[in-house]
């Protein structure tokens, strides 16, 4: 598999206004850092995919477009290939985003100043979505066992009972501490939001990338108690890197969940979907399984040398191997005292540009975020320079 598909050599994306290369150049005004930040991946899409897409833009015209029944096919198909769950088209409502889709949810099922829960750290837009919608933010924060995050159930009930919780946010896989949730995790926290009324939204735009041993589990495949109060939101973006086309797909099983969700969506001006998108993921889902298995071998092998690396040159950087997505969570604490010490060493000294743990939570301030999708030869550069950082100048 790895054969066919090179994720070595890879687009330089500077100049081509991409966020990660382009965009962090600009904020930083620097041109030093090496970008493991936002979660995009470097790699390009295979050509068989490609060739769909060239298809599509040499017909030329681009005007309003609707997912007609082949989408539906291929997405029903998807779904139960690769998570063994039949899902139905009608509960599909595809939008620009999973974001979008999550400040949808909030404004459809809370009123102003309702609570929303979260587990933090988590996402950040997850925070900025319910307080910008106007609705209060409650943290039930993930317990750190030795780099091992779990649930905290009973803090999580107590909260959803004393604050009034309408609404949760779960992260599943979980965005950035890594952990693909067991199902009988999932049944855990769904009873207690079953049990008090609070609809689950349950992002799983990284689904797509686990490893080894652990499998994932949608929340909306656990059974019709759960999934009648939930919405699942679903995206090809993350897996096939192609967040630019904005294209997602929202999963709502209960006709009258859906039709608030539909009216909210509606009402933020929002209809036909992007034309190129929809070819995209429809493409992606057809003919992407062979590329996805060779690259999660490469991320896989990543993430593997990651964490060799540092257990060898910097084992007082604590990393948590994450089951899921492509991301590292790694804890500084035992080598920096506060956020600044901890960004002079990252940005001055090592000359990377990670996420800073405080923008998934208060408490994870000597955390960074290290985005691992991207050439082997990119992720030894920016592991030389972090040994090279610590080993002091
Ligand atoms: C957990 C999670 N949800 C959503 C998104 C973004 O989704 P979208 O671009 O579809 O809004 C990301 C991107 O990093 C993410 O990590």
């Amino acid at each position: 598999m790895g054969e066919i598909y090179d994720f070595e050599h890879v687009p330089d994306r500077t100049g081509t206004a991409s966020l990660k290369y382009d965009f962090a150049m600009r904020r930083a005004g620097r041109t030093d850092l090496l970008p493991m930040w936002v979660a995009d991946m470097d790699f390009a899409l295979p050509e068989e995919i490609l060739d769909r897409i060239r298809e599509r833009t040499s017909h030329g015209i681009f005007g309003y477009t609707d997912p007609d029944a082949a989408y539906f096919d291929t997405l029903e198909s998807w779904f139960v290939r690769h998570y063994g769950w039949e899902i139905d088209r009608s509960w599909v409502t595809v939008t620009p985003g999973v974001v979008y889709a999550i400040s949808c949810a909030v404004r459809a099922f809370t009123a102003p100043g309702d609570a929303v829960l979260i587990q933090e750290p988590v996402y950040y837009p997850f925070r900025e979505m319910i307080e910008l919608n106007g609705r209060r933010c409650v943290s039930s924060p993930l317990k750190n066992q030795d780099g091992y995050y779990r649930m905290d159930l009973a803090d999580a009930e107590k909260k959803i009972a004393e604050e009034n919780v309408r609404l949760f946010i779960l992260c599943s896989p979980h965005n950035p501490v890594g952990r693909v949730w067991k199902p009988d995790e999932l049944r855990e926290i769904g009873s207690i939001c079953t049990r008090h009324d609070v609809i689950v939204v349950s992002d799983e735009i990284h689904c797509d990338f686990v490893y080894g041993k652990n499998r994932f589990t949608s929340y909306g495949s656990l059974g019709e108690m759960f999934l009648r109060n939930a919405v699942i939101c679903t995206s090809p973006s993350k897996t096939f890197n192609m967040a630019g086309l904005q294209t997602a797909n929202i999963l709502i099983s209960n006709a009258s969940l859906r039709e608030r969700f539909r009216l909210v969506n509606e009402a933020s001006g929002y209809s036909q979907a992007n034309t190129l998108g929809l070819t995209a993921a429809k493409a992606a889902y057809d003919l992407g399984d062979a590329w996805l298995c060779a690259l999660l071998d490469h991320l896989e092998a990543n993430i593997r040398e990651a964490a060799e690396y540092l257990r060898q040159k910097a084992p007082a950087v604590r990393m948590t191997i994450p089951e899921g997505t492509y991301l590292l969570w790694m804890d500084f604490s035992q080598i920096v005292n506060s956020e600044e010490e901890l960004r002079h060493l990252i940005r001055d000294r090592a000359h990377l540009w990670l996420d800073d743990g405080s923008m998934f939570a208060e408490h994870t301030a000597l955390f960074q975020r290290m985005n691992i999708a991207c050439p082997q030869a990119t992720l030894r550069q920016a592991l030389t320079q972090l040994g090279a950082a610590l080993g002091g100048d």
